[in-house]
């Protein structure tokens, strides 16, 4: 490609990250992309060869591997075979997207859900179908990348609030003109920090302001609420979400997203929303998996208690160590690093000893932020996570942390 001069812009950005990547992968602390090779029960995996305790999944019922699920998404592979008939509104929608749909729609509490391929699309496409030009859309300065191209896709006045700050969003929905319609946005886990956005607040604020409340639900689906209905469960407030999104690629282990919601709101997002309408449906063994995956979750509400004591202990632990965790109250516990480097550095120690954890580093989370992004799932033994918080306070030690 000698007829792209070396001033391009877009041969300029591929080499600065190429340049970044291969520096971290020459320093040997790079850790993105590691293939995992085999399951070793519900919280261990083998990476490179080695058997490591998993400590970075987003499986927070441990239920990746389920026997009850591996048989219906094999199952539904015998029945339909292993794609669909196209997009969901031609020939591609199944009889178990619809058995899904009810069974997402019982669970939370909905007249009805609509399901998508990923929650990045489910994000992405929901939000700018349900505001445009004239409207504001408000949403949490830590919400998900997806919220975030959402509200940018969508052509909404776009609004960012301090995060959790809910004095800061009663400012901003001040300010909106009277006129416009209004969506607010938020995460009830963020991904990052693992804490709870203030529901009871947010929820008085939107129906005082007149807007539309949408919670993603990707970190709290299986994990807030006795029963793991997430946070309108955590906060005894059944009802107050307007749009509920969560991911079927967590807690749920197969991929896709859905909104759960009332009638003529699915309607609308099954007739207006690109994502549904011009990409192919979720494939049979995808859809099995998940649908047997809630049934999972309703069937063994023990797993719920048990991620939700794992991740007391675990953030206590680490914390007992002089290490900072922020302000998590869930099973993502944020690990503080400082500098990227540190936070390449401790991965290292921590993998070093079987320890399988990722730094995650800016611009993913403000410099001088850098953390490890641990998680604990329901599948840890109380001796697995305190063998975790020693590695890591070995490692926090050895690189400076503490
Ligand atoms: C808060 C949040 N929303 C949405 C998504 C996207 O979900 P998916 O990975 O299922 O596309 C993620 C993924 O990590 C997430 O953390």
């Amino acid at each position: 490609m000698e007829w792209i001069p070396d001033n391009d812009n877009v041969q300029r950005r591929i080499r600065a990250m190429c340049d970044r990547v291969e520096q971290i992968q020459a320093d040997g602390v790079y850790f993105y992309n590691m293939p995992v090779s085999e399951l070793r029960g519900g919280s261990k995996v083998v990476v490179n060869g080695r058997t490591m305790g998993m400590f970075a999944s987003y499986s927070y019922l441990g239920l990746i591997g389920h026997p009850r699920i591996n048989s219906a998404a094999k199952a539904a592979v015998d029945k339909y075979g292993t794609g669909t008939h196209g997009v969901r509104t031609l020939a591609g929608s199944l009889s178990i997207h619809h058995e899904l749909e009810a069974t997402i729609a019982h669970f939370k509490g909905t007249d009805d859900a609509v399901t998508f391929t990923s929650g990045y699309a489910t994000n992405l496409t929901t939000v700018s179908t349900l505001v445009g030009r004239h409207d504001v859309v408000f949403s949490d300065k830590l919400n998900h990348a997806s919220i975030v191209d959402g509200c940018l896709l969508s052509g909404a006045k776009f609004v960012r609030f301090r995060h959790n700050d809910m004095e800061d969003l009663e400012e901003r929905l001040q300010e909106a003109p009277r006129s416009a319609s209004r969506l607010v946005v938020a995460d009830a886990v963020f991904s990052m920090d693992g804490d709870i956005i203030d529901l009871p607040r947010l929820s008085d604020l939107c129906r005082r302001y007149g807007a539309w409340l949408m919670i993603d639900e990707a970190h709290s689906l299986g994990v807030l609420g006795t029963t793991g209905r997430g946070i309108e469960e955590h906060f005894g407030l059944p009802g107050v979400i307007d749009i509920k999104m969560g991911t079927l690629s967590k807690t749920i282990p197969s991929v896709g997203g859905y909104i759960a919601g009332r009638s003529d709101l699915i309607k609308y997002l099954r007739h207006q929303t690109r994502a549904y309408i011009f990409s192919a449906a979720l494939p049979p063994a995808q859809t099995a998996a998940a649908l047997e995956g809630f049934r999972v979750l309703e069937d063994e509400p023990w797993r719920v208690q048990a991620v939700q004591k794992n991740a007391r202990h675990f953030i206590d632990s680490v914390r007992a160590h002089g290490l900072d965790t922020l302000q998590t109250r869930t099973a993502i516990v944020p690990v503080l690093c400082g500098t990227d480097e540190r936070a390449f550095r401790m991965t290292a120690e921590a993998q070093k000893r079987d320890i399988f954890v990722l730094p995650v580093v800016s611009p993913a989370v403000p410099e001088g932020m850098a953390r490890l992004r641990a998680t604990v799932t329901a599948a840890h033994t109380e001796e697995e996570i305190d063998t975790a918080c020693d590695v890591f306070s070995l490692a926090g030690k050895t690189v400076g942390v503490i």
